[in-house]
Formats: structure tokens, C-alpha cells, sequence
């Protein structure tokens, strides 16, 4: 698709036309991944965070938030209650936890398999190609990490670096691609200071990237997170800045579903969040595919506060027969194995192929 019937896509009003966008790409998502919905288990084993997002709750700066890390009971706690309900993959969670040991997470990751069947994404930031290779020898199958935006300069203003780590998340999905991960990202759609042009730069680069998992939410305001400074330095013409909403966010994710037919794209929480009523349904009669109910303990949930509201913070059972109950409500089914992305289980037999 051309950039430019991205942007008038992003910019549609015409309520036919939009129907049209909706039941082409639900109809994509039924040809090319059917009509299941798979489940992944989140487990957010620790909000500790070495960096200094601007948008994020979880950043090293927010004094006000109380701090946690799992132990390992805990983590496999949880990990076991995946296996029950039923659940083929887990997706262990954290910020960038600076006491996070490369080793630790391995001898993790080697247990879960060793001891179930389920598959492992790991989504722990930026992370270097050592830790990486180490981890996916250990038999972690997927890895999601968002560029968040394909505006250079807006990267920079709501990520300031850290010193020693080089910061190019588009150079570690390469190195992700490299290492054999199923690789997944995705961005926030209405940062202040996103243009429609930058946005539908993105969707583009989810093609060229052939992402496997593709993740995008509405971007919501944290009070004790800085991006409202932030937006008033990076304030762009009102008629250009994306809309940080539930119809805007189902464009992306119909338009993704388009570009990248085979990915698995979930129905986020941030997506939950803006429509508690209906922005699962959306999401998933518009493209997705995925959902992730939140595996973490409850005690622990309202701390791993990204953003204020979280969708999702009840008891694990709860958020499971909810979640199934929504599925079968839309005629879907809960899907069953591992639920790898078509895209990636091609490409895996292409380079077996390969001499
Ligand atoms: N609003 C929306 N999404 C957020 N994320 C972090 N903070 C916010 C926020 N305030 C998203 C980022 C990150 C993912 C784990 O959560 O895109 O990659």
C-alpha cells in the first residue's frame, strides 16, 4: 500500500468507506491466520526501570511508584497457572530492570521449557546482542520490542539515551531476525508531536521489517511521567497530529493486518483501556488476533502502572473467563498450541531450505 492511501486511510471519516476498511481486513485476518484467538499469558515480573521514557509510568524518575520483582516461585506460579487455563505461551515482562542477571533469566527460561510446553516471549527492553543470544539458546521463541515511532527526532525527545547502550531498536529487530526470534513491535499512536506522515511511515515499516507480532495502543497520559513538558515542546499543527484514540488505533491495526497478512496482532490492553466496553471486540472484528489476559499477581498488577487506568487489573480468573467470554461472544474460538505467527513459521522453512 501507498504511503499516501495510508495517511487518507488515517484520515478517514466516511463511515461506509470505513466499514469497507473493517471487513477487509477482518476478512484478511480469517484467510491468513482463521478464526482462532490466541491467548498469551503476561507475566510483569518487575517494574524496575534503568531508563527515562518520557510516556511511562515505570520510568527510573517516578520516586512515587513502589517498586517489585517476583522470585522465581512466584514467576513459576504463574507460568503454572498458564499451563491450566490453557494458555501456549507466556510472555515474561519487565522494565529495563537493571539487576536483571543474563544467567538468571536463562536458568528461567530453561526451566519453563524444560517443564512445559509452553512457548516464551520475552519483552525486557533494549538488551544487548550477548544477552539476547544467550537467552534464545536457552529456548526463548519470540521477542517484542516496539520503535515506538519512526520520527527520529521525536524518538530522541521521548527516550533520552543511556550512556554505553547505542539505542537503535529498529538494528536489535534486525539482531532479534538474526538470532532466530519470532520478532514483534509495533508503536503508540496520538504521541504528542506524531504527525500522520510519521504514522503511516510506520505502518509502512512494519512491512518492510516483515514483522511476525505487531503491538500498537493509543498512547495515555501519565501524571507522573513528563511527556506533558515534553508536548509542549514538541506541539505540532493541531491538523496534523494523530488523535490518540480507540477508532484511530483500529486503523492501524486494519491497515497492519493488510500489510503484514501472516502476523499475529493482539488486541492490546492500552486499546481496553481508552474503550473498556468494546475496545477488545474492535480490536479483534478489525485485524487482531491476539489477547494477552494479564497473569501477574494482583497484588502486583496495579504497580506495573505504564499507564493510569490499566484495563484488566482483577483476579487472573477473572480476566480469563472474561477474555473467553468476549471471544466467543464475536463467534471466535480460543485457539489452541503455540499459536506461532504464519509468517515466521514460513520464513523458518525457507532458511531450513536454504543451502
Ligand atoms: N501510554 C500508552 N502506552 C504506553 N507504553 C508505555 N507507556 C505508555 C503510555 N503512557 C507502551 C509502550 C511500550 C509498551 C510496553 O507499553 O509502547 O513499548
Amino acid at each position: 500500500m501507498e504511503h499516501q492511501q495510508i495517511i487518507a486511510w488515517l484520515r478517514e471519516s466516511d463511515q461506509a468507506r470505513l466499514d469497507k476498511l473493517w471487513h477487509d481486513a477482518d476478512a484478511v485476518r480469517r484467510s491468513n491466520v482463521g478464526d482462532e484467538v490466541h491467548l498469551r499469558g503476561l507475566i510483569e515480573f518487575s517494574n524496575n526501570c534503568r531508563r527515562q521514557c518520557a510516556y511511562c509510568g515505570l520510568r527510573a524518575g517516578n520516586k512515587r511508584l513502589k517498586r517489585y520483582r517476583l522470585s522465581d516461585t512466584q514467576i513459576f506460579a504463574c507460568v503454572r497457572l498458564a499451563v491450566e487455563l490453557g494458555y501456549g505461551t507466556v510472555v515474561l515482562q519487565s522494565g529495563e530492570e537493571p539487576a536483571l542477571e543474563a544467567r538468571w533469566m536463562s536458568r528461567l527460561i530453561r526451566r519453563i521449557k524444560a517443564e512445559t510446553p509452553l512457548a516464551v516471549t520475552l519483552s525486557l527492553g533494549e538488551r544487548s546482542e550477548e544477552e539476547l543470544a544467550l537467552w534464545r539458546a536457552g529456548g526463548a521463541d519470540r521477542y517484542l520490542l516496539r520503535f515506538e515511532t519512526s520520527n527520529r527526532a521525536l524518538y530522541e525527545r521521548i527516550h533520552p539515551p543511556r550512556p554505553g547502550i547505542h539505542g537503535d531498536r529498529l538494528a536489535m529487530i534486525e539482531t532479534l531476525d538474526r538470532l532466530g526470534y519470532e520478532k514483534g513491535s509495533g508503536v503508540m499512536i496520538g504521541i504528542p508531536g506524531q504527525s500522520y506522515q510519521d504514522l503511516a511511515r510506520d505502518i509502512g515499516l512494519f512491512g518492510s521489517l516483515g514483522l511476525d507480532m505487531i503491538g500498537v495502543g493509543p498512547f495515555l497520559r501519565h501524571p507522573d511521567a513528563s511527556l506533558a513538558d515534553a508536548s509542549r515542546r514538541a506541539a505540532i499543527d493541531a491538523d496534523c497530529q494523530v488523535p490518540a484514540d480507540d477508532l484511530t488505533t483500529c486503523k492501524v491495526i486494519a491497515l497492519s493486518r493488510l500489510i503484514c497478512p501472516e502476523a499475529n496482532i493482539p488486541a492490546t490492553t492500552a486499546l481496553a483501556t481508552v474503550n473498556k466496553s468494546d475496545g477488545m471486540k474492535l480490536g479483534l472484528t478489525r485485524g487482531a488476533n491476539v489477547f494477552m489476559p494479564n497473569l501477574t499477581p494482583p497484588e502486583y498488577r496495579a504497580l506495573y502502572e505504564i499507564y493510569p487506568d490499566k484495563a484488566c487489573i482483577a483476579e487472573a480468573d477473572d480476566t480469563h473467563r472474561l477474555a473467553r467470554r468476549r471471544i466467543e461472544a464475536i463467534g471466535r474460538a480460543v485457539g489452541v498450541g503455540r499459536g506461532d505467527s504464519p509468517n515466521y513459521v514460513r520464513r523458518q522453512a525457507e532458511t531450513a531450505h536454504t543451502p
